[in-house]
């Protein structure tokens, strides 16, 4: 299999001798929350992608993660995760899942014993996916200690299974490591993609998407009532599902040009319908649900007026919530700053948005940031 190119070539002993050179030590790495323009909403096999998918990596909403880590001697994983310095274990069912995924690719993880250390830009509660943002902190840190073990590995190498790894926390977040537009899963038109890993959008991308911006309307804090794993899981056997999939590769076919020719028009015409036919699959999956809220309607039909009535090119976006992701170009950040704060601001909780923009992705840190 393809995956073989990601399991570690290191043998047992030359191991043994590598992790004595390194009894203990810590890294940390900052990484984003990125934002797709095309969804990933159906999966199969081992987090890999139904259909492929293209996103914005995102600057400010980000986490950053500090791994120390200290040879041991006893069996099994060791780990204790910490949020904003105080021990949060109901994160640890989850790293402990993504530790025996990726044991095969890191086989130092039972040797040593790790504090992840982890903070996120955005509050925990705002509704905005963590996950993402931290499962590629994480991976970028154990791919660091793989780069301590083996020094000649090259950049390219490092990003593609530092992506591979992430996927196998979160799907989106193997799309969070560099920046600023990425593919993730096999596309006819785009060489080079894959079902393993995120990669850089390869074409022409024109000045209109420099510096995009996405405000990011704060609807609803609370807890999802339906998780994406299970909004995934629905997409087996659902009614529309095979369209959905065939829909998601055509709409990015239809943004090659786009990209490269700058049509705004064209661009929220996709961009919003792949919003909706997102939701529109968690309204007819069995069991249906809606993520929705009644203020996420209020903000779309506002931003639809304001569009109507102004010419701007604003649009909205939404991911797997109830939360408004509004992406307008930099050129109009003014006016659209105005509106934002006037108009839709009144239907978030407690008046909160996050401004963000587009960003390059991941970024080592100083030990010394926490
Ligand atoms: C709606 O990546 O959170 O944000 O792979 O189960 O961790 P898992 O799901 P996740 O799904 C996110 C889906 C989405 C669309 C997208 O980001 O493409």
């Amino acid at each position: 299999m393809i995956e073989k190119q990601f399991i570690s070539k290191l043998s047992a002993n030359s191991l043994e001798e590598k992790f004595k050179t390194l009894e203990k030590g810590a890294v940390s790495w900052q990484s984003p929350s990125n934002i797709a323009l095309v969804k990933y909403w159906g999966k199969y096999g081992e987090q890999l992608p139904m259909n492929a998918s293209v996103s914005f990596t995102l600057k400010n909403c980000n986490t950053k993660t500090l791994l120390s880590f200290e040879k041991k001697n006893s069996e099994g994983f060791d780990f204790e995760v910490f949020l904003d310095g105080k021990r949060e274990v109901s994160f640890e069912p989850k790293i402990l899942k993504f530790f025996e995924r990726v044991e095969v690719s890191l086989p130092f993880l039972k040797n040593y014993k790790f504090k992840i250390k982890t903070t996120n830009s955005f509050p925990h509660s705002s509704g905005i996916a963590s996950s993402a943002s931290g499962m590629s902190a994480l991976a970028l840190c154990l791919m660091d200690m793989e780069r301590q073990f083996q020094p000649e590995i090259s950049e390219a190498y490092f990003n593609e299974k530092a992506s591979f790894l992430s996927r196998l926390g979160s799907g989106s977040a193997c799309r969070s490591i560099e920046g600023p537009l990425i593919v993730w899963g096999e596309h006819p038109e785009i060489e080079g993609s894959s079902n393993l890993f995120g990669s850089k959008y390869p074409f022409e991308v024109h000045e209109n998407f420099k510096n995009y911006q996405d405000t990011i309307l704060l609807v609803d804090k609370g807890e999802k009532q339906v998780s994406s794993t299970i909004g995934h899981d629905l997409m087996h056997n659902h009614p529309f599902a095979e369209q959905r999939f065939k829909q998601a590769n055509d709409n990015l076919s239809k943004l090659i040009p786009v990209f490269k020719n700058g049509d705004l028009p064209e661009f929220i015409k996709i961009v919003e319908s792949e919003a909706l036919s997102l939701h529109a699959m968690m309204l007819t999956s069995m069991p249906y649900f809606i993520l929705m809220k009644p203020n996420t309607l209020e903000i779309i039909n506002r931003i639809w007026k304001f569009r109507n009535e102004t010419g701007s090119n604003v649009c909205f976006t939404l991911d797997a919530g109830a939360n408004v992701h509004v992406l307008y170009p930099e050129i109009e950040k003014k006016a659209i700053s105005e509106f934002i704060k006037k108009e839709l601001s009144q239907f978030c909780k407690n008046g909160e948005f996050i401004e963000d923009k587009v960003g390059l992705g991941a970024e080592r840190i100083s030990n010394t940031k926490f």
